[in-house]
């Protein structure tokens, strides 16, 4: 008997780095270094648990939301979500980690998702500033992931990347409509942007020169950008809309360089970056908890569906009379 001869490991990095420098795709059948591997997977679960914890400070207004016209949209932003997460997770699959683990790993602390979702909503103004920032931010992230080396990831955020717009709009037409109200609206609106700017600048990570990570992330193809350049486009893209809401950004030091062609803006407060990512925010533990519970109590749904499974393939002469 004759083995047929395996090329051997160097020559695979070879067809995968030429893979990456002709900026095609891997695919998920592709041989890949376990680096690329993890790498991915830890970016693609992080990405998929903040599509699914970001349900909740939104979720948070559902049964209170002002007219049913504003709960329809907020019902469907918030189903949105839960669609990217499925994709991703999904796309998490084809490399080998199911999301039963993911989940596991989520529910005990173990795997991150953004920062952002660990501050509070404390008003209805907060769906529409989640909207025009918080979405718009991950807008900025997401569209050149697209482009993403691995196949399963980019074609997820094409179709994530679509309703994402939809999700930036709303939250910008919510705003405008509140900014066109009443004195006391107004305020909302500006008390709700002074919280979340921050935490805003802070979804695109740490400053280029603390992210260890990213440097490889950028030769593997996975990241496309460094995320102060992303940080930097996403307040660029933001203060002309400010200005149309009429809300002040709260930042003195944000001003437009012409030289640059771009804004100088203020620096983010890392430490506080750094006690939000470690579990130390002010909702970490409520939101784990409440994904917990949603795992514990969807229980016997996917016992049901277990069971309904295993009866329907069962041999068939077993299920009818002949
Ligand atoms: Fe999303
Ligand atoms: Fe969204």
């Amino acid at each position: 008997m004759t083995v047929s001869p395996q090329p051997d490991e160097r020559e695979l990095l070879e067809a995968f780095e030429s893979t990456i420098d002709r900026n095609d795709r891997i695919e998920p059948r592709d041989w890949m270094p376990e680096g690329y591997r993890k790498t991915l997977v830890r970016q693609i679960a992080q990405h998929a648990h903040s599509e699914i914890i970001g349900m909740q400070p939104e979720g948070n207004w559902i049964t209170r939301a002002p007219s049913l016209r504003r709960k329809a949209i907020l019902l469907a932003k918030v189903q949105d979500e839960a669609g990217h997460g499925l994709y991703l997770y999904s796309a998490c699959e084809t490399l080998g980690t199911s999301r039963t683990e993911l989940t596991e790993k989520l529910i005990a602390g173990a795997q991150k998702y953004s920062s952002i979702f660990n501050y509070p909503t404390l008003s209805y103004a907060d769906v529409g500033t989640i909207g025009w920032l918080v979405d718009g931010a991950a807008i900025c992230n997401q569209v050149p992931l697209c482009r993403t080396s691995f196949g399963p990831y980019g074609r997820a955020m094409i179709r994530v990347c679509k309703e994402e717009s939809f999700h930036q709009r709303q939250g910008y037409e919510l705003l405008m409509t509140m900014m066109r109200g009443t004195d006391e609206q107004r305020a909302m609106v500006q008390e709700s942007v002074d919280r979340f700017w921050w935490p805003s600048l802070m979804m695109f990570g740490p400053p280029d020169d603390d992210s260890p990570n990213t440097a490889q992330s950028m030769a593997w193809g996975i990241k496309r950008n460094t995320n102060d350049d992303l940080r930097q486009r996403f307040v660029d893209m933001t203060v002309p809309q400010a200005k149309a809401l009429g809300v002040t950004l709260p930042d003195p030091d944000l001003v437009w360089n012409e030289e640059r062609r771009a804004h100088d803006f203020g620096t983010p407060d890392w430490a506080e970056f750094q006690q939000v990512i470690k579990g130390n925010g002010p909702c970490n533990a409520q939101r784990i908890a409440h994904r917990r519970k949603a795992h514990e109590d969807g229980a016997w749904v996917r016992e049901a569906a277990m069971a309904f499974a295993a009866r329907t393939h069962e041999p068939e002469e077993t299920t009818h009379d002949r």
